[in-house]
């Protein structure tokens, strides 16, 4: 095992993540200190897990989750059905929170806050035990309980987090919508979960700006049939906030003025906590449902493991609680472990390149999870943004998303970590749950580009097209053989989809959309989707979704959308189109980008779009997309083009390259 840090080259393409054979094992002085220290500690709990799953199940959810009612039975499972540690009653709000009272830590902080502004607040457990219990009884007043669906959709705020954790106090469902997506997107999420109570601020900092969320909120609330009431956060000011009288109500008019004594609701451990959307291969984001204790224990467990978590660490996870990251690694993982988690409102180049280097020092950060793609931003800003600030606090740091190229590893490893900190490249999906591929920063040599290894309680499988088991250095599908706590539970509303999306081509199995390889010492590779889902910015998207958008738009006859490598966002959005009559110039080209935005939201606007007179299509009428992608990326034309209906629509995209 030889370590050869290479110099970490800045610009420059992406390379290869799949051709890297350096190996980075963890210090002396990190393994000493470890919660798993030896490679026998991690051996054994996985054959624990894999051979002897209800055993190992029962004892982790017995010893790390609060329990009003024990289970009577581990694991129910029938592919595609999972119930987990069924006829028990636990609260994930009770352990995040009350727990932690209950144990005499109420006084330990839970939440730092940071508001793009610069103002400042922290939430002792305490503290957030009377938050949560108020918003809990304000919903209550409110006409919402058991099993109704809340959606949020806020800035990174703590209420964001108390209006999440007030849902599971209480059994109220939330459905957390990122405060990027268009009214459209909202409303479509709204009619799909039958949402009743919608919850949104006046507006939220980006940049310096103030973004108009209570307006947008407006707009999908026309369009929402079975919203009945809105709840509104103050954070940016201002009087010019529409309230519209009987449905819409403050904040601080109903909620901060409520007791906060309103205990955790024992529930039943299947009891549904969220439902998060997410994009598939259709056009229709998906509602992935989660449950109450098998997701809370996997997000915990994992937490821990993944994270190594210690007593007086800072832990900082930069995502957005909009996605799944947020909800296990800023909620429900890192508080039902007890952490102290900062949180940040804003943009991480606000009022300058240095934002997220300047709250690792001054909160002493000692734990880093960000996404390769906010890594590649702060290569291309340069170093000496970093070289301002003393980082000296960090002793691990975690990458999710995508996978990390090797160049953004090296210097993510030696400009943020010093060379020192270990890195954990977790794999895992919102359907998941929680991770289930990481290094254990402890044991683990890690490779730049690689997730290293499974986690107890993940058997993955790598199958070929007809599902059978293959000569995994090669590659093929990814899938998951035995249930595991954390997994999703359904598609909401739609049972069919369920089964055809995750569980027909292997059966039993959970097929992931990801093709993954496993190399020579059993560490596997994700080689990317095998559907029409593309990584832009870490954020899923379906290229069928973009295409909806933009044929509704009256000028698009058609359109194909394609994910091309961008050497910031991983993969930029590529659209090819044919139009009406319409003369194509700047003008449109604005209108059409303007367009998608409106329908789903900025993080789906595509970075190209080239009008044709036709699509490429085979003899049966499918578009050719594999050579749309060859285009998109400038790349030759690979493959046989023989079964092209229309050539020249080929020949006039290129001239436009
Ligand atoms: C991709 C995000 C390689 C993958 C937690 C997966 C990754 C999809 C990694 C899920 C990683 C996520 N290495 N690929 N470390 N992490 N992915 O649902 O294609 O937003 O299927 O969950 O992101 O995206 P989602």
């Amino acid at each position: 095992m030889s370590a050869t840090p290479a110099d970490a080259s800045q610009g420059g393409s992406i390379d290869h993540v799949l051709t890297e054979d350096r190996l980075f094992p963890p210090s002396a002085e990190f393994t000493k200190n470890a919660v798993i220290s030896t490679q026998d500690q991690y051996e054994q709990l996985y054959a624990a897990a894999r051979d002897t799953p209800d055993d190992f199940w029962r004892d982790q959810a017995n010893e790390h989750l609060h329990w009003f009612e024990p289970f009577s039975e581990v694991c129910q499972w029938e592919a595609p059905d999972a119930k987990w540690f069924v006829g028990g009653k636990t609260n994930a709000c009770y352990n995040c929170v009350d727990a932690h009272v209950e144990a005499g830590r109420g006084d330990k902080t839970a939440i730092i806050w940071e508001g793009e502004p610069g103002d400042k607040r922290t939430l002792s457990y305490r503290e957030l035990q009377t938050e949560v219990a108020k918003c809990a009884e304000a919903y209550q007043q409110l006409g919402v309980g058991l099993g109704d669906v809340v959606s949020i959709y806020m800035p990174m705020t703590p209420e964001l987090a108390i209006a999440m954790l007030a849902c599971a106090r209480i059994g109220a469902i939330h459905s957390v919508i990122f405060a990027g997506f268009s009214a459209e997107s909202i409303a479509d999420r709204n009619n799909d979960a039958s949402a009743k109570l919608m919850i949104t601020s006046d507006g939220l900092n980006r940049r310096g700006k103030v973004l108009p969320l209570k307006q947008t909120v407006d707009e999908a609330l026309d369009k929402s049939t079975t919203v009945e009431k809105c709840l509104v956060l103050r954070r940016t000011g201002g009087d010019d906030t529409p309230m519209t009288e009987g449905r819409d109500v403050w904040w601080h008019d109903v909620v901060d003025t409520q007791p906060g004594v309103l205990p955790a609701t024992p529930l039943e451990s299947e009891t549904p906590l969220f439902i998060l959307y997410t994009s598939g291969s259709t056009g229709k984001p998906k509602g992935i449902l989660h449950t109450t204790a098998g997701y809370n224990l996997w997000a915990r467990r994992t937490f821990e493991w993944v994270f190594d978590h210690r007593d007086d660490d800072i832990y900082w996870c930069t995502a957005d609680c909009g996605w799944i990251t947020g909800h296990s690694y800023i909620v429900y993982g890192p508080m039902t472990a007890g952490a102290t988690c900062l949180m940040y409102e804003g943009a991480p180049n606000h009022p300058a390149e240095d934002r997220f280097w300047d709250l690792v020092e001054k909160y002493k950060v000692t734990i880093l999870y960000t996404a390769p793609t906010a890594v590649r931003a702060f290569i291309k800003w340069g170093d000496e943004h970093v070289d301002k600030h003393d980082l000296s606090s960090l002793r691990l740091l975690g990458s999710v998303g995508e996978g990390i190229n090797p160049e953004a590893w090296m210097w993510y490893h030696e400009k943020i970590g010093g060379g020192k900190c270990p890195i954990v490249d977790t794999w895992w999906q919102t359907e998941t749950g929680g991770i289930m591929m990481s290094p254990l920063p402890g044991i683990t040599p890690t490779k730049p580009g690689s997730c290293t290894k499974p986690l107890p309680g993940v058997i993955p499988k790598i199958v070929d097209e007809i599902g059978n088991e293959v000569d995994s250095e090669h590659g093929g599908k990814l899938c998951i053989s035995q249930p595991w706590p954390g997994m999703l539970r359904g598609i909401w509303g739609d049972p069919k989809r369920f089964v055809d999306q995750y569980f027909s081509d292997v059966p039993g199995q959970y097929l992931t959309g990801d093709n993954a390889r496993r190399d020579s010492d059993g560490y596997y590779w994700i080689m990317g989707r095998i559907d029409d889902v593309i990584n832009v910015s870490g954020h899923r998207l379906s290229t069928i979704e973009v295409e909806s958008a933009l044929v509704s738009h009256p000028d698009v006859c058609e359109a194909a959308v394609v994910g091309r490598p961008d050497d910031l966002k991983g993969q930029a959005i590529a659209a090819f189109v044919t139009t009406t009559n319409r003369e194509v110039n700047d003008e449109f080209l604005k209108e059409l980008k303007q367009h998608v935005r409106k329908q789903i939201g900025a993080l789906a606007q595509p970075d190209d779009i080239r009008f044709t007179s036709a699509l490429p299509k085979t003899r049966s009428g499918k578009i050719m997309r594999r050579l749309l992608r060859d285009v998109a990326a400038g790349r030759e034309l690979a493959g046989d083009t023989s079964t092209l209906e229309d050539l020249a629509s080929i020949a006039s995209l290129q001239e436009k390259d």
